[in-house]
This record gives C-alpha cells, structure tokens and sequence, in this order.
C-alpha cells in the first residue's frame, strides 16, 4: 500500500514523497550529528543544540512508531564522547534524563520498549536508574524498540564478544567450530534483534564513526546536510522512500 505525504518546499511549492507501507525497513539506525553546528551557527552554546536535537528525537520516535518501524537506534552517546569538555558531557546526561521522565508516558501509551544498548555502567548513577526503570516498565510492550545507544562503540561492543566468546569456550559452553554470524550476533548488544536496514547520518558527514560496525554489513546508507535539530518527518520520509528505490542484493544477483 502507498501513502503519499506532502512536505513544504518553500510557500507554494509542496513536494510529494510516497512511501510503500509494505516495505517499511525493519531497523532503522540513527547518527544524530550536527548539534554542535547548529547551535555555533546561532551563537549558542553547544549544549542548547543538543536541547534542540532532543525536539527532533521526539518527533522522529514518534513518526517512526506511527510508521511501522519496529526498531530505532539513536546514537546518543558513544564511547569517544567523554572527550569532550565536562559540562557538555553533564548537559548530556541531564538532557538523557529529563528526556526520559518527560517522555516515558506518551512512549508507553505508544507501547514502545524505551531499551538501551551499550555499558551503561559506566554513565551516572541516576542515569541508569531511570533508563533501567524505563526499560523495565516498558519491556513487554509490542510497539517500536527505541534503543539508545549510550556509551556505546562498535570495537568496544566486538571486544566484549570476543571476550565472552572466549570464556564461554574455556568454561565448555560452546566449542570454536560452532562460532558462526549468527553466534557472534548473539554475543551483541543487539542480541534477538534484526541488523540495521538504513542507516542515516545527517549534518554532512559520511562516516560510520564506530557505529554498529558488525551489524551494518549490508545496512542501505542515507546522507544529509541538515543538521539534526533541523532533521523534520519529511527527512525521514525522503530517507525512507529512498531506500525503497534501492536494489539490495546481499551480494547476490537478480
Ligand atoms: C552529535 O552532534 C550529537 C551528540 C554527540 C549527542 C546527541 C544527543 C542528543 C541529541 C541528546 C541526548 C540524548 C537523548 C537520548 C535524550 P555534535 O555535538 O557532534 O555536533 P557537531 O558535529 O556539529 O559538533
């Protein structure tokens, strides 16, 4: 089935985006990028880019839901960030949890699952509290799975596998001819869940940047210029209906 949606080009140009609601991808994952700029542009502070991209979290979980997705991944935090000064790490952590005592209920009456995906230990106390206590309020709903990556890098997530893997084989739970993808898959913080079938990057940049690295393998990629606090639903609509347009082979042939 398609649905068409209009999106505002200027004040009388309106384009049109159709969607097929029958190939809807799966999984989609997020680099939200470009808060920093964003803000720099309007001679903010850093942190008040991230206050806007938060307005734009909301509204693209809340299209996804709507749309079908069953899984976003939102890059929020990865492990090369707590380089960055004090305060825009704090201002993080504080946005993290503002976000999810604002938003828990609108996201459970949506039925979605509000997870998370990366060592969480290491953020502040209260911090995890909030996202264990919104995970576990919300693990049996049946809706979209929002995971947000938070201290999460990709060789970080491989090296824990790796890691456990070992033991697993020295404790007898499994033996090293049995070690296939879907083994290492289940080593993953993304265990039970499908890999990424777009992956989108706003605010000009075209990297992964330890993102996902075992999961994108055949993951569709979607560029943009605008920055996040700038990212509307019609992005996503662009995003999604080209990715309809595209041939994916998983290396086959037609
Ligand atoms: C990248 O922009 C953005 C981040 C590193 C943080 C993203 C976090 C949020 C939008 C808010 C907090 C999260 C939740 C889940 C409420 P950048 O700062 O690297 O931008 P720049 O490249 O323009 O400097």
């Amino acid at each position: 089935m398609l649905k068409f949606f209009s999106s505002k080009k200027s004040n009388e140009d309106f384009e049109h985006i159709h969607i097929d609601m029958d190939n809807i991808p799966k999984h989609i994952a997020i680099i939200m990028d470009g808060n920093g700029r964003w803000a720099k542009e309007r001679k903010l502070p850093r942190t008040m880019g991230h206050k806007a991209g938060v307005e734009t979290i909301r509204d693209i979980v809340k299209e996804c839901s709507n749309l079908g997705v069953k899984y976003l991944t939102l890059y929020a935090f990865s492990t090369e960030n707590w380089r960055r000064p004090n305060e825009e790490v704090n201002a993080l952590m504080n946005l993290l949890v503002q976000y999810l005592r604002k938003e828990f209920k609108e996201l459970n009456d949506n039925n979605v699952v509000i997870n998370h995906i990366g060592d969480i230990s290491k953020l502040p106390v209260l911090c995890q509290q909030e996202l264990l206590e919104a995970y576990n309020n919300t693990k049996d709903n049946s809706g979209l799975v929002l995971n947000l990556a938070l201290n999460y890098g990709g060789r970080d997530e491989l090296i824990r596998a790796f890691k456990t893997i070992c033991k697993d084989i020295k404790d007898g739970k499994i033996s090293e001819e049995n070690i296939n993808e879907k083994m290492v898959s289940d080593y993953l913080y993304t265990v039970n869940m499908p890999d990424p079938d777009l992956i989108i990057r706003p605010s000009g940049e075209q990297r992964i940047s330890n993102f996902l690295l075992w999961q994108c393998a055949y993951s569709e990629f979607w560029y943009s210029n605008i920055k996040w606090p700038d990212f509307k639903v019609e992005h996503l609509h662009k995003a999604i209906h080209d990715y309809q347009s595209r041939d994916r082979r998983f290396g086959n042939v037609k």
